[in-house]
């Protein structure tokens, strides 16, 4: 823990005055409680309700200072013992020029012993004369091995209270305090606190929770959303390439310590014609890697905070690496990016921010970007190495529409052995998977919504009523099809 060490030292020299900008109190007393276990200082809390605390030790109080901040300089000044002072929330008592002066003459050692004065709030904005006294430390955000301690901390407060052992599974424990990466000691301590009290267990069924936990407190920019329902590959007919690659790679994604010859898989993209699949097979890459999947709200980012658009995204992404592993899902990413020219070039600076990132981020966020149509997609993030590989979802062929059939079938509880799949694939040719489950839907209004009354021919003649998109816009879907060929690898 270098900050540990940065204090340890900066007590050690007996500097006379620090600051350090946060809210998190709590874990400011922890670290001077590490520092002070090596340095062996008393350690005092003063706030304006309780005025002055030993904080090292839980004896009985010799006698009451008053809080209010002359009577706490004097008494700091005369004890002579020199100790560490943790001053919380003390900077309006310094617009008295007699406050700031007897800090200043503590701080500089006159006719007082070498004590530490530390002057903690959200923001400590200070006189000149004190600032440049004032070394600022930077506290940042907890490693594992302090979540961990924090971790046991709540643990053994739960075993105090409840007289009896938490249960507790150690790789669970463990991905548990991984995750916590990336939060305050505060915000840590509060969900592994609500994990514990949950169910008297640390165990795999936190997971779920702590993410969840997690994304509610980084979600500050409101373009992210959750998605609970991650889906399976068995979910998907037709996209067995992405299905392997998928596989292929997941054991290198989820490495904590993966080869350095290996470049870890970064994301895809998924082309294709409307209704095929794409944003099923995207949940079912999440399901694949086994990883919480979260879709960023690409297409409201303008509307929704003009001029502040940059910020926000920025916001959102930086969130998405604390919550890595995770795949990023860019559902429709046309929409966010066809902003034109008369954006005043927000959607550059978006798309440019974008791409870096998607180049430079260290963190496991997979990133999945679907889309319908590539004259809108701006040629660089089409360019070689931008995504691992472009997959194209086409409409489906002959068996995987039996197998879609199949699958929607069997969803709606319906006799799957009645139907005769191959003659359904056959009258179908041209529909997307989104097209055959609706048909599905209409023939079960035609029955009148009765399972059992809904055969082949009312099936049949659902499917004859219907023109698929494939032909209302055969044009699209051609030149969608040639573009792809030879660009893309087919998802099939
Ligand atoms: N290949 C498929 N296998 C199983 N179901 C499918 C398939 N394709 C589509 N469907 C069904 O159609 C619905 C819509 O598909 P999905 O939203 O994934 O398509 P999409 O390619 O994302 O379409 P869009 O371009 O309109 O967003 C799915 O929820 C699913 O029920
Ligand atoms: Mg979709």
């Amino acid at each position: 823990m270098s900050e540990l060490d940065d204090l340890n030292t900066l007590v050690r020299a007996a500097t006379p005055l620090l600051v350090i900008e946060t809210v998190d109190e709590q874990r400011v007393i922890d670290c001077f409680q590490h520092v002070i276990a090596q340095a062996l200082h008393p350690l005092w809390r003063w706030t304006l309700t309780d005025g002055l605390e030993r904080l090292d030790f839980n004896g009985p109080r010799d006698q009451q200072i008053a809080p209010d901040a002359t009577a706490t300089m004097t008494a700091i000044r005369e004890a002579e013992q020199p100790g560490i002072y943790l001053l919380f929330d003390f900077q309006p008592c310094l617009q008295y020029a007699m406050t700031q002066r007897q800090m200043r003459e503590i701080v500089q050692r006159e006719r007082s012993a070498p004590h530490t004065l530390v002057l903690i709030g959200a923001k400590v904005e200070l006189p000149q004369e004190l600032d440049a006294l004032a070394t600022r430390v930077p506290l940042a955000l907890p490693d594992v091995k302090e979540l961990a301690g924090i971790m046991r901390g709540e643990a053994a407060a739960w075993q105090r209270q409840n007289n009896r052992p938490l249960e507790v599974d150690n790789d669970a424990a463990r991905t548990i305090v991984r995750n916590l990466v990336g939060l305050t000691a505060q915000d840590a301590r509060r969900i592994v606190r609500k994990l514990i009290y949950n169910d008297g267990a640390l165990n795999a069924n936190d997971l779920p929770e702590l993410m969840q936990a997690k994304f509610d407190l980084l979600n500050r920019s409101g373009l992210l959303h959750y998605e609970y329902a991650t889906a399976s590959f068995a979910d998907v007919a037709g996209v067995s390439h992405v299905r392997d690659w998928v596989q292929r790679r997941r054991a290198v994604f989820l490495d904590p310590n993966p080869s350095p010859a290996l470049d870890p898989p970064k994301g895809v993209l998924l082309l294709g014609v409307q209704g095929c699949g794409k944003s099923l097979a995207s949940k079912a890459i999440a399901g694949g890697f086994g990883v919480p999947l979260i879709r960023l709200d690409f297409g409201s980012l303008y509307n929704k905070y003009q001029g502040e658009t940059e910020k926000n995204l920025r916001e959102a992404l930086s969130s998405c690496e604390v919550l890595a592993p995770c795949v990023l899902w860019i559902d429709e990413i046309e929409k966010g990016l066809a902003g034109g020219g008369d954006d005043g070039g927000v959607s550059r600076r978006v798309l440019g921010y974008l791409l870096t990132w998607m180049a430079e981020r260290k963190a496991k966020v997979f990133v999945v970007a679907t889309a319908n149509a590539v004259n809108e997609l701006p040629a660089e993030l089409l360019r070689k190495g931008r995504f691992d590989e472009i997959f194209f979802v086409d409409l489906p062929r002959t068996e995987v529409r039996a197998a879609i059939f199949s699958m929607h079938l069997a969803r709606r509880k319906l006799k799957v052995e009645s139907f005769d799949l191959n003659a359904l694939a056959e009258a179908s040719d041209g529909f997307s998977g989104a097209e055959i489950e609706q048909a599905i839907v209409s023939a079960l209004y035609d029955a009148g919504g009765n399972g059992a009354a809904l055969d082949q021919p009312t099936l049949l003649n659902a499917l004859q009523v219907t023109k698929p998109l494939s032909v209302l816009m055969h044009e699209q879907v051609a030149a969608l099809r040639a573009w792809a060929n030879g660009r893309c690898v087919p998802a099939d």
